[in-house]
């Protein structure tokens, strides 16, 4: 193992019923607060009732910010440090999907810097400070809602770019199992290929001596995998979703990554993917996680053949150990796609024709990729191979 550190400040108030913890956890930031939530679900759900009845009682002054967009954009950050400015405001409240996390994350920090934010996402600057605020989870998918992670699209730019801070942890956030009862069909199941990814991501790296650790991601692999296809049969069955909720959160907390640094290359190939044609992340990651498999499967062959034993349940004799791992990824694919992810660019009208910019917008950053280093030339080839 690598040398680390582990800590992850944030309180996880966790069941049924737990929306009654949120005045007194919310109340220790103070009673000016900013209420950031997406495009409407919550209100269709009755959620956004049960938090301002929260609110009330705590006898918090509520500013609002309505309508982040998945995938969200600078912009709509730009609005919310601005009622954060305009308001002094002491304290903020993500209700809603990884979506509404992030942009509230970048809001918090921009909030307390004095120049563009965009300086803090692009990492040009780091935060000193940032608002304190909490979540309210309705989707299982990101584990933005205990980590210090964070996902900004700049529209005008196409670019879209992880950036995170420990300042950005939230305080606190409250998982009920029924808020997310009423995520639709297709979003579970880019949640489901979201949190697999990040146990993959985690999986694949250099570090030696990990038999704990990667027995913990396996068992997060086997467990959704168990658990996905009986959900998407009854979206509305509290053990299934309370299951899934759980398992998202653990994929990308940070216990999975003590001692060892995972890959992050198919995500952040992904995120190229997305901020030139704003598509679902996961629906990218379905497609290309089990390309960039393939092309780097000699980087560490044994790696990929013991996921295929141990989580795909591939046969190890009579075949190679290179057979073993291929039949590995092809099973990873095939799982994804009988859940009903797309499993080729094309599923989103996506040809060759800005291959190359796409290319360019992965490797803004550089080579990436701490498993395996890619240059353009493996973007290129992944994304072909996703074609
Ligand atoms: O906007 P509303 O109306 O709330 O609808 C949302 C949105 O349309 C809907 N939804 C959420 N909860 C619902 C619901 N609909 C009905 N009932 C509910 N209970 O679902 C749609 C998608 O929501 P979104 O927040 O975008 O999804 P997700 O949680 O998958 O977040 C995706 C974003 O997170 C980033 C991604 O890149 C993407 O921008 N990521 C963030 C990470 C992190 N911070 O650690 C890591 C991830 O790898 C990822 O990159
Ligand atoms: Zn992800």
């Amino acid at each position: 193992m690598n040398e680390y550190i582990y800590h992850n400040p944030t309180r996880l108030v966790f069941g049924k019923n737990q929306i009654k913890a949120l005045k007194e956890e919310l109340g220790r930031y103070g009673k000016k607060v900013l209420f950031v939530y997406g495009g409407g679900s919550i209100k269709r759900s009755g959620l956004y009732d049960e938090v301002m009845n929260e609110l009330n009682q705590m006898g918090a002054q509520v500013s609002e910010l309505s309508g982040v967009e998945p995938n969200p954009r600078l912009s709509t950050v730009k609005n919310g440090i601005k009622i954060c400015k305009e308001n002094d405001i002491d304290c903020l409240l993500a209700v809603g999907g990884g979506s509404v996390i992030d942009c509230t994350k970048a809001i918090a920090a921009g909030a307390k810097y004095d120049g563009d934010v965009w300086d803090l996402i692009t990492l040009k600057a780091q935060p000193q400070d940032a608002l304190p605020f909490g979540t309210v989870l309705t989707l299982a998918a990101t584990g933005s809602e205990m980590n210090s992670g964070s996902v900004i699209t700049n529209w005008e730019t196409q670019e879209k770019y992880g950036w995170g801070s420990p300042l950005v942890f939230p305080k606190f956030s409250i998982l009920d199992p029924t808020y997310t009862f009423t995520v639709p069909k297709d979003q579970t199941i880019y949640g489901i290929v979201d949190m697999m990814s990040h146990v993959l991501e985690q999986y694949f790296h250099n570090a030696e001596n990990t038999p704990l650790q990667d027995r913990f991601a396996e068992s997060i692999l086997l467990t959704v995998m168990e658990t996905a296809p009986k959900l998407l049969e009854d979206l509305e069955d509290y053990d299934l979703r309370e299951t899934i909720l759980y398992s998202g959160t653990m994929a990308l907390n940070g216990t999975l990554q003590m001692g060892l640094r995972g890959d992050w290359g198919s995500h952040n190939i992904e995120h190229a993917v997305s901020a030139v044609y704003d598509i679902p992340h996961a629906g990218g990651l379905a497609i290309l996680f089990p390309n960039w498999m393939r092309h780097n499967v000699d980087t560490n062959v044994k790696r990929f053949k013991q996921l295929a034993v141990r989580v795909f349940n591939v046969e190890s004799d009579g075949r190679s150990d290179k057979e073993a791992a291929l039949e590995g990824i092809d099973r990873l694919s095939a799982f994804w796609t009988s859940l009903g992810a797309p499993n080729s660019l094309a599923d989103y009208d996506i040809d060759n024709s800005k291959l190359d910019l796409i290319a360019d917008k992965a490797m803004a950053r550089g080579e990436f990729g701490n498993f395996s280093k890619q240059n353009k030339n493996d973007v290129l080839n992944i994304l072909k191979m996703s074609l």
